[in-house]
């Protein structure tokens, strides 16, 4: 699918690897819906620095933990632009907490901004997209859906449940609509990890290094505009972490 004249909605793009996923979309030519909750500056730097290479973009707050918030947002932006036609589920909440220390409201808070949101917003920018006849939904995931971390319980039952999530969107919204998945291992480490933190995660690569945000977009853009064939798949971007 071409991206010029495109309509593309990337949630949690004020900073980090969402940022990039949106940069790298307006500079193939999509116009692009930059989702915030509380980075409101930075989301409004990432439409300036569009806006400023000759691109359209506006920002939209949600909090993406009610539904009712995700699908006024995903009417504003039919509102604004007339179309919608990639969405890229990148925002997620992320914390350490040992199992003894988890409470439900952990639980409700990883499973409803990981996992509900991911699908209200592809029910509603995916019903939109069939009905233009065509589309491109990417959910950013993680390789511990497939194998846990350790002291992340809920936040990996979310990525795994959105490798299902992708599968089970790509029969749903078929043929119209293609749904993948994007594994990451380390790309973007929290800002609160120290040297010897990062270096453990660089040395537990295949590759001994970490990925970059770029590495990400290129695999959104890969999956956006050369990948007409390919749906409900996951693919890996995580320097082998995964396999070691
Ligand atoms: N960074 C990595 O190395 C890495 C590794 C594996 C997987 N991943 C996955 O890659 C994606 C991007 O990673 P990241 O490190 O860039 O993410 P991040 O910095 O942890 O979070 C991205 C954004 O999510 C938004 N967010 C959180 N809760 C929200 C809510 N209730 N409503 C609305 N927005 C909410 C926040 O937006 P505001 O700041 O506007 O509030 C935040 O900036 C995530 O899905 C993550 O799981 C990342």
């Amino acid at each position: 699918m071409e991206l010029k004249e495109r309509v593309a909605l990337v949630t949690g793009a004020g900073k980090r690897v969402g940022r990039a996923i949106a940069l790298a979309l307006a500079a193939r030519g999509a116009a692009l819906a930059i989702h915030y909750r509380s980075s409101r500056s930075e989301a409004e730097s990432a439409v300036q620095q569009i806006i400023a290479a000759g691109g359209r973009a506006a920002a939209f707050a949600a909090n993406l933990e009610r539904v009712a918030d995700i699908e006024q947002m995903v009417a504003q932006i039919l509102e604004r632009f007339g179309r919608i036609d990639v969405l890229v589920n990148s925002a997620s909440v992320f914390y350490r907490k040992p199992l003894e220390e988890l409470t439900e409201a952990d639980w409700d808070i990883n499973l409803d901004t990981n996992l509900k949101a991911p699908f209200f917003l592809a029910k509603a920018a995916g019903l939109a997209m069939r009905r233009q006849g065509a589309g491109k939904i990417v959910n950013i995931g993680d390789w511990a859906g497939i194998r846990p971390y350790n002291n992340y319980l809920p936040y990996t039952v979310s990525k795994s449940g959105l490798i299902g999530l992708t599968r089970a969107l790509a029969k749903a919204l078929a043929p119209e609509v293609q749904v993948n998945c994007v594994a990451l291992g380390p790309v973007m480490p929290p800002e609160d990890y120290d040297a010897e933190e990062i270096e453990r995660l660089r040395r537990a690569t295949l590759t001994r290094t970490l990925g970059t945000p770029e590495d990400v977009a290129r695999a959104v853009l890969y999956l956006c505009e050369g990948a007409d064939f390919t749906t409900g798949a996951t693919l890996m971007v995580d320097g082998g972490r995964l396999l070691n």
